[in-house]
């Protein structure tokens, strides 16, 4: 069978550990919260005759590609324009009160990632926009640059790229902006940060790697939302539903860690503490003791997904 755009431009990251979590069963509603190229979907809607899926994405030339692979299912799969932040209304929308399970696979998607006009990544020259949502009046990566102060700009390469040279970068690019030449471009972005920081032969990865990350985790607000997605999530759940969340970085697996942990009923109150005031109350059980991680051949077939983790946790009433 011939492979339309979709399949060939994103490789679905962890999809058979991903269903061994998720376990679709004919008759089941599943929400796919990051539907993107529509990978994981497909091999949901495969599995039975009667699976259905909403799927869920930002990112309209996203939805159209997956629309266009998932066509022949037909009413087994429905697609809603939304950010995730917004799963219950979507599912109000959709007159649908609980869901068997939910999945999330964070982050861009190889469509964006490798997308030459939309500033995601620094091996091609373009505006820095960086938004998922173009449709959407959030502000691009480049009005960040133009408006945020020096510090609010090394904040958020510090917090969200973990960049220990993230002073001396806002500094540069805050002097920029001041000279008349604020920055436009990803190519001026990366010009400026190599100003900053120098390029060391033995650097593993562009110096621009974690500046690039710190400014689309903020220009899309991707961490503010996680906690409150996790929640509302397993809140969907029917018993014995499933949540599986695929992760890219630390920040964001420490968040969906901590979350599926206070739902499991454990205390993050401080030890001091006389008794419990964080309200822990066990309703979920977790399925993933660690993260699973890619194997190493599908690492080598696909090195975007090194850096994955997924967890996955049971909804116990
Ligand atoms: C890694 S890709 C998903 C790939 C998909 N699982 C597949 O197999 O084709 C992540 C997708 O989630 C979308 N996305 C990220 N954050 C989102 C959010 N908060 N709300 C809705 N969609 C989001 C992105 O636009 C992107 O298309
Ligand atoms: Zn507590």
């Amino acid at each position: 069978m011939p492979k339309n755009i979709a399949q060939n431009i994103h490789q679905p990251v962890l999809l058979v550990e991903t269903l061994q979590l998720l376990k679709p069963q004919a008759d089941e509603f599943f929400v796919d919260a990051t539907l993107g190229l529509g990978g994981h979907t497909e091999a949901i809607l495969a599995k039975s005759k009667e699976t259905q899926v909403i799927g869920i994405d930002q990112d309209l030339e996203a939805i159209g590609l997956a629309k266009e692979r998932l066509n022949s299912f037909g009413e087994r799969f429905k697609v809603f324009h939304s950010n995730f932040s917004d799963i219950k209304q979507v599912l109000a929308e959709a007159k649908i009160e609980k869901v068997d399970g939910v999945l999330a696979d964070l982050g861009v998607s190889s469509l964006q990632f490798d997308s030459r006009t939309r500033g995601f990544s620094f091996r091609f020259d373009a505006p820095l926009d960086m938004r998922m949502n173009r449709e959407s009046n959030l502000e691009t990566a480049a009005d960040l640059l133009e408006t945020l102060s020096e510090f609010e700009i090394a904040k958020i390469i510090y917090e969200y790229g973990e960049e220990r040279l993230s002073r001396r970068i806002a500094r540069r690019i805050v002097e920029k902006r001041d000279s008349g030449e604020p920055i436009k471009t990803t190519k001026q972005l990366v010009e400026t940060i190599e100003k900053a920081v120098g390029r060391g032969k033995k650097d593993k990865i562009h110096p621009a790697t974690r500046t690039f990350q710190a400014l689309r985790i903020a220009v899309n607000g991707e961490l503010e939302i996680l906690e409150r997605f996790v929640r509302d999530s397993v809140e969907i759940l029917k018993k014995d539903g499933r949540l599986a969340v695929i992760t890219f970085h630390s920040l964001e697996d420490r968040i969906v860690k901590q979350t599926m942990q206070k739902l499991s009923g454990k205390c993050f109150c401080p030890p001091k503490f006389p008794q419990c005031v964080c309200g822990a109350k066990k309703e979920v059980e977790i399925l993933t003791r660690k993260p699973v991680v890619p194997s190493e051949l599908e690492t080598e077939e696909n090195p975007r997904s090194r850096s994955a983790k997924l967890r996955a946790c049971l909804k116990l009433n």
